[in-house]
């Protein structure tokens, strides 16, 4: 007999002959031959494997596609929070024109340098090739995990360093060398930060976007990979 009219489908064939073997009366009970009570609980064994089966891939795929979520939020956060803050300053990373200007603006430099917002290191790492100290300081921590990596990759791990940092919260005054890729936004309350922290011997370098209100030393390259160059001496009226 098949299982009672109100069971789940599942279980039906686990309470009497299952496969219709061999069920009848005997004596006017129900009685089950051994190979229909074999099948039966076979086909039960079998039953119970795919609902486990069914209930563990479930998991497995809630598993997965929260997983998957988590890791997106993780990685995109970062990246998307600047465009909440008071001065939105995004990830654009320095075109290779761009950063052969700044290189350009650095000869017969040499000392310490920094990256202000180094993005993924890319004008760090050129900044050590060139025998520079360098620092890159960076909101972003995927941004400065892939820096250090890169700088590993390419060979210059020992004079390529980067930091989890918000720039207004660094104080400069230590390098010689100052690199930023801002937006005009910052860039007044930037100019007024360099100017009470540097020494005079330090070069700031903007690129993009100039400084308001210092006259540059030097100017190189056109439309978007224009970089400016400032001297604190030159600012200061004074011989570094
Ligand atoms: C325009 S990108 C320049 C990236 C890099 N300097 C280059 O030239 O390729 C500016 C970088 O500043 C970072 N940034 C934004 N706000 C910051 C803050 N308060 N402190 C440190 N870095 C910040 C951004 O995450 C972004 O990577």
């Amino acid at each position: 007999m098949e299982g009672g009219g109100g069971e789940p489908a599942g279980a039906a064939g686990c309470r009497g002959g299952g496969a219709g073997l061999h069920v009848g009366l005997l004596a006017g009970r129900e009685w089950e031959s051994p190979a229909a009570a074999l099948a039966r609980s076979l086909a039960c064994g079998a039953r119970a494997a795919v609902r486990a089966l069914k209930s563990s891939w479930g998991f497995f795929l809630t598993g997965i596609v929260g997983g998957t979520l988590v890791a997106v939020y993780a990685v995109a956060t970062p990246f998307l929070t600047p465009a909440l803050r008071k001065i939105c300053l995004p990830f654009v990373p320095a075109t290779t024109k761009q950063i052969a200007n700044v290189v350009k603006m650095l000869h017969c430099r040499r000392g310490s340098l920094v990256d202000i917002g180094s993005g993924d290191g890319r004008v760090v790492i050129a900044a050590a090739k060139e025998g520079f100290t360098a620092v890159g300081y960076e909101l972003n921590p995927w941004l400065v995990w892939y820096s250090r990596y890169h700088a590993w990759r390419e060979g210059v791990q020992d004079s390529a360093k980067f930091y989890i940092s918000d720039l207004w919260k660094v104080t400069f005054s230590q390098y010689t060398n100052v690199v930023v890729f801002g937006v005009p936004q910052m860039m007044p309350q930037l100019e007024e930060k360099l100017e009470l922290e540097l020494k005079d011997d330090a070069r700031v370098i903007a690129c993009r976007f100039p400084f308001p209100r210092w006259t540059p030393d030097h100017v190189t390259g056109e439309g978007v990979d224009t970089v400016w160059a400032y001297d604190l001496s030159t600012l200061r009226g004074r011989r570094p």
